[in-house]
C-alpha cells in the first residue's frame, strides 16, 4: 500500500474557525449559492460576489492550521510512499500546516483570474468589479475559485492518483458535491481500501470500507499515528 490519496472538505478547517457549507449555520444557510458561487450570479452582480469572497479571504487569512492539517503534513514527511492531498477547500491551511503539492480542485481564495484572458495572479485582500487584469486590462477580474457549473481543477491528475491508490481517505466532507463525492467509488474500483473520517455519518458513509466519527483534530492525528506506527 504505497500511495495514500486524501480528500479533504470544509470539516477539516472547521476547528480553525472557518465555517462549513451545509451544517447548521453553514455558509449555504446564510447565502444563496446561486447568487455567490455560479458564473451566472457573478454576471448578474459582481459586487455581491466579490464582497462574499473578500469576507471569506479576510477570514481565511486570520485562520491558523489545526492539529488535523499538521498531522497530514507529518504523514507526508514520514510515510515511505506517496501521500497525495486533494482538497475542495479554497483556504491555504494545508500549506500553512506544512503540506506540499496539495491539489486544490476548487481553486484558492489567494488567486485572481481574468474572465477575459484567463491570466492568473495573486489576489489582493479585496477585489472589486473595477479591479483591472494586469495582463490585458479588462475589468473582469474574479476570484480564482471553481463555481457550480464549472470544471474542477486537476481532474486528470486526480483520477490517475485515485486509480493507483492503495488507500483512499476522505476527511470532513459531506459527499454532496460531484465529482468529489464519487472519488470513494473511483478509488475502490482501482483496488484501494477506503476510510472516512468525519464528524457525523455522511451521505456517502456507506460506500467506505471503514468510517470513524469525531472531530478531525482528534481523529486525524490518531490515524496518522497508527499509519506511522508512532
Ligand atoms: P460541507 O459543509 O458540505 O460538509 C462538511 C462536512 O464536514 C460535514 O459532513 C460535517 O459533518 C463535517 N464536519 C464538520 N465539522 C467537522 C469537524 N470538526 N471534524 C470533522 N468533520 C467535520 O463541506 P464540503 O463537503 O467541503 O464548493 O463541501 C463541498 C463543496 O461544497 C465545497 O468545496 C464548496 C461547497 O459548495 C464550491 O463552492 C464549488
Amino acid at each position: 500500500m504505497d500511495k495514500i490519496v486524501i480528500l479533504t472538505g470544509a470539516g477539516i478547517s472547521a476547528e480553525s474557525g472557518l465555517g462549513t457549507f451545509r451544517d447548521a449555520g453553514g455558509i449555504w444557510t446564510q447565502h444563496r449559492l446561486e447568487d455567490v458561487a455560479t458564473p451566472e450570479g457573478f454576471a448578474r452582480d459582481p459586487a455581491l460576489v466579490h464582497g462574499f469572497y473578500n469576507a471569506r479571504r479576510a477570514q481565511a487569512a486570520r485562520a491558523r492550521p489545526n492539529a488535523a492539517h499538521r498531522a497530514l503534513a507529518r504523514l507526508q514527511a514520514g510515510w515511505r510512499g506517496e501521500v497525495v492531498i486533494v482538497t475542495q477547500n479554497v483556504d491555504a491551511l494545508h500549506e500553512a500546516g506544512g503540506a506540499t503539492g496539495v491539489l486544490h480542485m476548487h481553486g484558492m481564495l489567494s488567486g485572481a483570474l481574468c474572465a477575459a484572458c484567463d491570466h492568473r495572479w495573486p489576489a489582493p485582500m479585496e477585489m472589486f468589479p473595477g479591479t483591472p487584469c494586469p495582463a490585458c486590462g479588462a475589468l473582469r477580474a474574479r476570484p480564482d475559485v471553481v463555481w457550480f457549473g464549472e470544471m474542477p481543477r486537476h481532474m486528470d491528475a486526480i483520477m490517475d492518483h485515485l486509480d493507483s491508490a492503495g488507500l483512499f481517505v476522505a476527511i470532513g466532507t459531506s459527499g454532496q458535491v460531484w465529482p468529489a463525492a464519487g472519488f470513494v467509488r473511483d478509488a475502490a474500483a482501482g483496488g484501494a481500501r477506503t476510510l472516512e473520517l468525519n464528524l457525523a455519518h455522511s451521505e456517502i458513509s456507506d460506500a467506505f470500507d471503514e468510517t470513524r466519527e469525531g472531530p478531525a483534530s482528534r481523529l486525524v492525528p490518531a490515524w496518522v499515528d497508527e499509519m506511522l506506527g508512532s
